[in-house]
Formats: structure tokens, C-alpha cells, sequence
């Protein structure tokens, strides 16, 4: 059995200040939570902050980006031993947002993945295609594709550090979530790829999450899936009524 995980990404929102209000009136709601992980990655300025805030509860935070350099003349970028001591336990790592407007490969997706699981940290990777491959029927190719290139290299151990988000690109932010059947039909590409890259053993305890306008009305389809583990969560992440509702989603 995979322990489902609800992450939230909350992209360039909220101030230190805002952060601090969402745990206040986030917390309570989710107190008796115990049956998925709970994790929350505010942008970098707000990460000490929401660390604070949180402890005490379940929610782990995550860093939404890291370089893969352990340190030097990296201008604007943010080391894995700089998010650790940040109190960070994961990293979001190849976002679409940074694969479409900040010249994000799968080579340095690839590269951010080792260092992160090589310094200690959880990495959520994600992969996802763009409407106009799905439309052209490529869908499972490009993700494939994503997913070998961008996850080779980790040895043994570092697998169980691997979170993988399916998050097409057409369904984020768009109000279009996947249907619970393509969605899962992607995560069980992603599963059989992992299997071939690694094995059976590591691909059967691989957590894959969907991402993509995920909401508290469709998150409890999405769930029922055996291969969808869990969800990132944008837009609704924001509001601390809704990311409980969906953190909730069995309720
Ligand atoms: P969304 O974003 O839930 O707002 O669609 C998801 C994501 O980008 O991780």
C-alpha cells in the first residue's frame, strides 16, 4: 500500500505574512488527519516562515525549485544544504512553469533530481505533455520520454525519495482537470517506465501524483484510481478551506 500524499504549490503566492495566516487557519481543519502526507511549498522568501508555522503538525514544506550545484557562483539559485537548514524535507522539481518559460530540460531536471535525493531532500518530480501532443497522440511518448531522461542515474536507495507528479500541461490552471481514466492511464506509463528504468519492486512503491486543476469536488474520482497516489495541488492550494477539503478527500 502507497501512502497517498497531498502537496500543495503555491507558486509566486503569498508573503511571509500570508503564510502565517493560511497555517492559522489551515492547521486546525487537518489536525486529525493521519491517512496521507500533507506537504506545502510556498515560495522560497515565505519557506522558514511556513517551516515555524507548521511545526508540530504533519505538513512537511517543500521548496518549489533547487539548484543541482552544491554551491558557487550560481546567481538567484538556491542550494539543496541552503533549503535543508530551511527546514525544507522536499523540492518540486521540473515544473511545467519552469519547463515552458524558464528553459527547464530534462537533462537539468535530471541533474536537480540527484542532487536533491544525493543531499537529502524528497524530490517531487513532474512530467506532463502539452495539449498539442496529446492532441497529435503523443501523450505517453512524451512523458515516457520525460521520465526516462529526467530520473536516470539514481541508485537504489534514492528511489524511495522519488515522488513523480503527472501534471498535463492542458489541465493546469485551465479549470480542465484530466478525467480520473486518463490520468490514471498516464500514471500506469509512468509506473511501467520506472519499472523498465529500474524495477518492478521500486516502480510498485513509487507514489505518482496527478496535478492539474485538482479541486475538492474532483479530487475524491481521482483518488479512487489504484495508480493515482495523490495530487498536487496549485489554485486551490491558496485557500485554506479548499486545500483541507481536498486534503480531506475521503470525507
Ligand atoms: P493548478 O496547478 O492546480 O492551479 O492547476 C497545479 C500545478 O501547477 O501544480
Amino acid at each position: 500500500m502507497r501512502r497517498p500524499v497531498i502537496a500543495g504549490n503555491w507558486k509566486m503566492f503569498k508573503t511571509r505574512g500570508e503564510t502565517s495566516a493560511f497555517f492559522e487557519a489551515f492547521l486546525p481543519q487537518i489536525q486529525n488527519v493521519s491517512h496521507c502526507d500533507i506537504v506545502i511549498a510556498p515560495p522560497f522568501t515565505a519557506l522558514s516562515t511556513a517551516v515555524d508555522d507548521a511545526n508540530g503538525s504533519i505538513v512537511k514544506i517543500s521548496a518549489q525549485d533547487v539548484c543541482w550545484e552544491k554551491e558557487g557562483a550560481f546567481t538567484g539559485q538556491i542550494s539543496v544544504k541552503m533549503l535543508r537548514e530551511a527546514g525544507c524535507t522536499y523540492t518540486i522539481i521540473g515544473h511545467s512553469e519552469r519547463r515552458q518559460f524558464l528553459g527547464e530540460t530534462d537533462e537539468v531536471v535530471q541533474k536537480k533530481a540527484v542532487a536533491a535525493v544525493g543531499g537529502g531532500l524528497k524530490a517531487i518530480v513532474c512530467v506532463g505533455e502539452l495539449l498539442a501532443q496529446r492532441d497529435a497522440g503523443q501523450a505517453s511518448e512524451v512523458v515516457r520520454r520525460q521520465v526516462e531522461n529526467g530520473l536516470r542515474g539514481l541508485t537504489g536507495p534514492d528511489l524511495s525519495h522519488i515522488i513523480v507528479a503527472y501534471e498535463p500541461v492542458w489541465a493546469i490552471g485551465t479549470g480542465r482537470t484530466a478525467t480520473p481514466e486518463i490520468a490514471a492511464e498516464m500514471h500506469a506509463v509512468i509506473r511501467k517506465t520506472f519499472a523498465e528504468i529500474y524495477n518492478e519492486v521500486a516502480a510498485d512503491a513509487l507514489r505518482v501524483l496527478y496535478g492539474g486543476s485538482v479541486k475538492p469536488d474532483n479530487i475524491p474520482a481521482l483518488m479512487k484510481k489504484e495508480d493515482i497516489d495523490g495530487a498536487l495541488v496549485g489554485g486551490a492550494s491558496l485557500d485554506p478551506a479548499s486545500f483541507a477539503a481536498i486534503v480531506k478527500y475521503q470525507n
